[in-house]
């Protein structure tokens, strides 16, 4: 019988965290919830899942390479790791170029998710970087570098040592001003989740000249840009002078063209993003991420690459737009709901998240505990993005018109 000491050793770093993924979390107080009241009718407005199927254009071309894979001269086994060549150019096209950013064929790799991208890019980077963070912002960025040894434990708010938190609370706009002390990783995220707070040019630009004083890298996640409706407000954040030389860029087709389930995204690495060795010696990321993606990664399937190229055509465009435009009733009806019945607001205009303080001074969980009894609708509770998101809630802007409407009327009847 194997000793004590011969067992397989565990990443200990995976203690640091708390008990479970928010997500999962959630889901596990839902089913409690239904378990005991089966006939209650929830509405879920919790995790930033879409609900309207994929649009005709998507799916004609998603069938249709399909048919292709059960024909000889269709079939294709493994695809390029970084993605089909017609699927990049035309992310190159429509989603830089138009916008007047140069990017390159060989910058660009296609995904199964900005989750997993966002989770991965860690890896590329040695374990002493100081990380900086919005607080509150989609906890994978700091659960990975949990994972990977980069932080100490948390103490009883759930800060984790060595971290550097930058506050996005209501009295900064949710836009945190770069840290007086250096960072090595930044992790970004605008549109923002969980608050709804878009990065403005001007933002972006502090970011860029912090991050060449510091010689940090910019990790910049636009999953949400497709729901920008002001056209002042970046998409990208090489909008900016001087980022291709210090930001990486995670884009996906999830939540505006619908795919949270057919999985597509992709990563922007600039050739001109570099790291340095502890010697000094300067080295490409865009080569780093190409070497981890090629060992780790066999590319997305054919058809779910042909159904991402097919939001691209003018039908792809226009019927995906009609679908982000539903969501963003949505918003503007929970955003104005909310707002009427007394509650301090934001977010919802340019991105599918509503983020409001919560009443009473309750803290984050037991308001969503108390919505859950009262209402039966399901949100996100603040203080899982961030010690600072504690005292808010995030409501997203993904359920059919129905449900939103009655979530709504739910919500603003009740007292606290
Ligand atoms: C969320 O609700 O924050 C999203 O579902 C996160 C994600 O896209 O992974």
């Amino acid at each position: 019988m194997a000793t004590h000491e011969a067992m397989a050793r565990i990443n200990e770093n995976y203690l640091k965290l708390q008990a479970g993924y928010l997500f999962p979390e959630i889901g596990r107080r839902v089913g409690a919830f239904q378990k005991k009241n089966p006939d209650a009718a929830v509405i879920k407005l919790g995790i930033g899942d879409v609900t309207r199927p994929l649009v005709p254009a998507v799916l004609e071309a998603f069938h249709a390479a399909v048919e292709e894979m059960g024909t000889d001269a269709g079939f294709r086994g493994y695809g390029p790791e970084q993605g089909y060549g017609f699927l990049v150019d035309l992310i190159r096209e429509h989603d830089y170029a138009a916008r007047g950013v140069e990017i390159a064929a060989d910058e660009i790799f296609v995904s199964d998710g900005s989750k997993c991208d966002s989770g991965n890019i860690q890896e590329i980077f040695g374990i002493g970087n100081v990380v900086a963070l919005a607080d509150p912002v989609y906890p994978v960025y700091l659960d990975t570098n949990v994972m990977a040894g980069r932080t100490g434990e948390a103490d009883d708010q759930g800060r984790y040592g060595g971290i550097v938190y930058m506050p996005a609370v209501a009295e900064n706009g949710f836009n945190p001003e770069p840290p007086s002390v250096r960072a090595d990783l930044v992790y970004l995220c605008s549109p923002n989740n969980p608050t709804g707070a878009v990065s403005t040019r001007e933002q972006l630009a502090r970011w860029v000249d912090y991050a060449r004083q510091n010689d940090a890298v910019i990790l910049f996640d636009a999953a949400y840009e497709g729901f920008i409706a002001d056209p002042s407000l970046p998409h990208s954040i090489y909008e900016v002078e001087g980022a291709r030389e210090v930001a990486i860029e995670f884009r996906s087709f999830s939540k505006s063209a619908g795919f949270t389930g057919t999985r597509c995204a992709f990563t922007v690495v600039p050739k001109t993003v570099m790291g340095k060795t502890a010697s000094g010696q300067s080295v490409s990321l865009n080569d780093l991420w190409n070497r981890r993606q090629t060992t780790k990664f066999n590319g997305v399937s054919y058809p779910v690459q042909q159904a991402a190229a097919a939001v691209y055509t003018p039908e792809g465009r226009q019927q995906t737009g009609e679908i982000v435009r539903f969501y963003m009733e949505n918003a503007r009806l929970i955003r104005e709901g909310l707002s009427a019945s007394g509650l301090e607001v934001y977010g919802g205009e340019n991105a599918p998240y509503i983020w409001f303080r919560t009443p009473g001074g309750l803290t984050s969980w037991d308001f969503f505990d108390r919505l859950l009894e009262k209402t039966q609708v399901v949100g996100t509770p603040g203080s899982g993005f961030g010690p600072s998101g504690e005292g808010y809630f995030r409501l997203s802007a993904f359920n059919s018109r129905e449900n939103v409407e009655e979530a709504i009327a739910r919500v603003t009847r009740t007292s606290w």
